[in-house]
């Protein structure tokens, strides 16, 4: 390749997905490579930690080599290294994050170390197809929605702040509690709007509010409505067990659609609420959304309509790019390294938490 032109090199190893990618100083994706530990947890019915770092171990180096073929490049080529440093699981982070340090200190480039929120959060100025990436503007929204993660946090001159976070569960992991009590398996994001398609909305759930008038999300009492009518329909969890007996999606009942139906349309109906409220209290002009669950069809229908309703100009992520990737990392790593933003570089440490809002 070309010598002197950028080529950040991204690392994502925060939870179940091992990710690299290389990004063209353009903001392009050369090359995005994810190797998926779903069937290495399905057994279990969510992430276990130690086996999450153990796949990133085996995964990363032939993952890494991949990647440098797809953009036809070598490692020489690459001009910076980022990586997640977290929020996430700490033996997990510590794969790719030493990784990336140990690189960067050998090829002798600059390293950057991300959080994996900031990078959901900028994915939606991604081009899905590799393409250069559009502009991010000064200020902007971004609703980030995921399996660890529900948030809302403004982008701006003065820094990032967060307007509202779940107090429990996150969107991402209410489909998933619900599928696994329905016995749909995991991750049950997809399988829940796989069903919602088959299914009418018949019996609404309430949006949950607070007393405090905090715009704050809640999503453990859909969960807990939803298990009672799946009792009602006679699924109930087999005795010792945390889900229902395995369905095959194929053999739902109809009612079962309905219901996956109703709690894909409580979720959508309170992120959009609190959408509006801050809209109301603050307004904004460009609002990405992003995160697994913006892979959600309800989701890319209903908050693109919201915006147009409002002159909002409302950013998905590209649907290639709402799980995790490494691409949005190199991207977000590419920013900072701009910006000369780059934190604690080389010294950055494993964090389990990392509030977005304490950077710059
Ligand atoms: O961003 P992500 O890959 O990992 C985290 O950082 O959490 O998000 C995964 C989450 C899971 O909870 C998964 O069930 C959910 O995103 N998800 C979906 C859909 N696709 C993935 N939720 C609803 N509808 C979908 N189509
Ligand atoms: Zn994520």
């Amino acid at each position: 390749m070309k010598s002197g032109a950028a080529l950040v090199l991204g690392l994502e190893t925060s939870c179940d997905e091992t990710a690299v990618a290389l990004l063209d100083g353009a903001g392009g994706a050369r090359a995005s490579r994810v190797s998926s530990q779903e069937e290495a947890h399905r057994l279990f019915g969510g992430v276990v930690p130690e086996i999450a770092a153990r796949a990133h171990l085996e995964n990363l180096p032939p993952l890494l080599d991949a990647a440098l073929a797809d953009a036809g490049a070598s490692l020489l080529d690459v001009t910076a290294v980022a990586a997640t440093a977290g929020p996430g699981l700490v033996g997990a982070l510590l794969v790719g994050l030493s990784e990336g340090k140990g690189l960067a200190l050998g090829l002798q480039v600059p390293f950057v170390p991300v959080n994996h929120i900031e990078g959901h959060a900028l994915s939606p100025f991604l081009d899905g197809g590799g393409g250069p990436s559009a502009r991010v503007p000064e200020t902007f929204t971004a609703l980030v929605v995921s399996g660890g993660h529900t948030h809302v946090f403004r982008f701006g001159k003065d820094g990032i702040a967060r307007l509202a976070r779940t107090r429990d569960d996150a969107a991402g992991e209410a489909f998933d509690k619900v599928a696994k009590m329905a016995g749909l398996g995991y991750p049950g994001g997809p399988a829940v709007d796989r069903l919602a398609r088959r299914g009418r909305t018949a019996r609404p759930f309430p949006v949950p509010h607070f007393k405090d008038g905090s715009f704050d999300f809640s999503f453990s009492g859909l969960k807990t409505a939803a298990r009672d009518r799946l009792r009602e329909m006679g699924r109930v969890p087999a005795p010792g067990a945390s889900g229902a007996v395995p369905l095959r999606e194929e053999d739902a009942p109809q009612g079962l659609c309905d219901l996956m139906a109703d709690v894909e349309e409580a979720i959508v109906a309170q992120l959009l609420h609190r959408v509006s409220r801050l809209h109301e209290v603050g307004r904004f002009e460009v609002l990405t959304v992003s995160g697994g669950v913006a892979a959600n069809t309800l989701v890319r229908e209903r908050v693109p309509a919201w915006g147009r309703v409002r002159g909002v100009d409302v950013r998905l992520a590209p649907r290639a790019l709402t799980g995790d990737n490494g691409v949005m990392i190199a991207f977000a790593g590419l920013r900072r390294l701009r910006s000369g933003r780059t934190g604690e570089g080389l010294g950055a440490v494993a964090r389990s938490r990392w509030p977005l809002e304490s950077l710059g």
